[in-house]
């Protein structure tokens, strides 16, 4: 056990709004041997809440912890290849996720692309992942493709991450009967919460019906400003509605995660002692620390 605290001063959480001492999550022992991998995706219906960002940057520091981390893109914008360097709108349709969704006998080793970060791979995709969605609802087991590839993977990574589109579509339904768990990146904005509440109650439809495992793993608060006043009173009514389920760490505002996607590279390494790249390092251990990921 890493005797040394691990306390960020530069990370906000949800501990310092309500005047509490902030949990010191520990940096865990290596993943367990053997294990599948733990599938979580990002999402939410509300567009541009920090879910692409989330997603890359939450991997990239899991393979700090030295885990084997896979990433999905899964919206046609291919936001999250083109954050980690690859514009996908220029790769083949063979070589993008949507071929591997849509045929089991396709080579995934030949459309997995590794990031710059070591351990961090990636499943591209571009705007030819669109038509599937009227594709994966006329498929009979059509909402269970996306599961179907992953099962072939999950032996070879410690988490796998996907993506997911700003919309309750096919795509989207996918995603969630994958998933083990689901991480919610939310803007602390007034229609925040009414926005969230929708959300869960799609989250129930798909364990109902599809996926009775899938789990809430944790509501991200991302874009914070301290300063503020809605975005306290907003994540404050939301810590009162759902204490259980928010994760303590916050990810602030800043300047930095914009000028990732131009650099094509997770904060961990392109601005590696920020404040924004210390937050995504507490969440890896807070997701660990809440069983999320091994
Ligand atoms: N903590 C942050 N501080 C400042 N800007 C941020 C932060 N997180 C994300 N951004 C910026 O906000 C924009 C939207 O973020 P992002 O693409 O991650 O959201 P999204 O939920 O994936 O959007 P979409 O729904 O369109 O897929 C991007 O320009 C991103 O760089
Ligand atoms: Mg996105």
């Amino acid at each position: 056990m890493n005797a040394k605290s691990t306390i960020e001063e530069d990370v906000a959480t949800t501990a310092n709004l309500l005047g509490k001492t902030p949990k010191d999550f520990r940096v865990p022992s290596a993943p367990k041997d053997g294990l599948p991998a733990k599938v979580i995706a990002l999402f939410n219906q509300k567009g541009g809440v920090g879910k692409t960002t989330s997603t890359i940057n939450l991997g990239a520091a899991l393979t700090e912890l030295g885990r084997k981390v896979l990433l999905v893109d899964f919206d046609p914008q291919g936001g999250l290849s083109l954050g980690l360097g690859v514009n996908a709108h220029s790769l083949p349709l063979e070589q993008t996720v949507y071929y591997a969704l849509m045929d089991p006998s396709a080579d995934v080793d030949q459309i997995i692309l590794k990031s710059s970060v070591p351990g961090l791979d990636f499943l591209p995709a571009n705007r030819d992942l669109g038509t599937a969605e009227t594709t994966l609802g006329a498929e009979i087991g059509g909402q269970q493709f996306l599961k179907r590839t992953l099962n072939t993977l999950k032996d070879r990574y410690d988490v796998i991450l996907i993506d997911c589109q700003p919309t309750m579509g096919q795509l989207t339904i996918n995603a969630l009967v994958a998933a083990d768990e689901v991480i919610v990146p939310l803007q602390c904005e007034y229609f925040a919460l009414h926005g969230f509440i929708e959300l869960k109650g799609n989250l129930d439809k798909v364990k109902n019906f599809l996926n009775p495992q899938l789990k809430l793993i944790g509501i991200l608060a991302t874009m914070y400003e301290r300063k503020t006043v809605h975005n306290r009173e907003v994540l404050t009514t939301i810590l009162e509605k759902y204490p259980e389920d928010v994760f303590e760490t916050i990810i602030a505002k800043t300047i930095r995660f914009p000028e990732t996607t131009v650099v094509g590279e997770p904060i961990t390494t392109y601005a590696s002692s920020s404040g924004g790249a210390n937050s995504y390092r507490r969440l890896a251990r807070e997701l660990i620390a809440r069983g999320g990921a091994r």
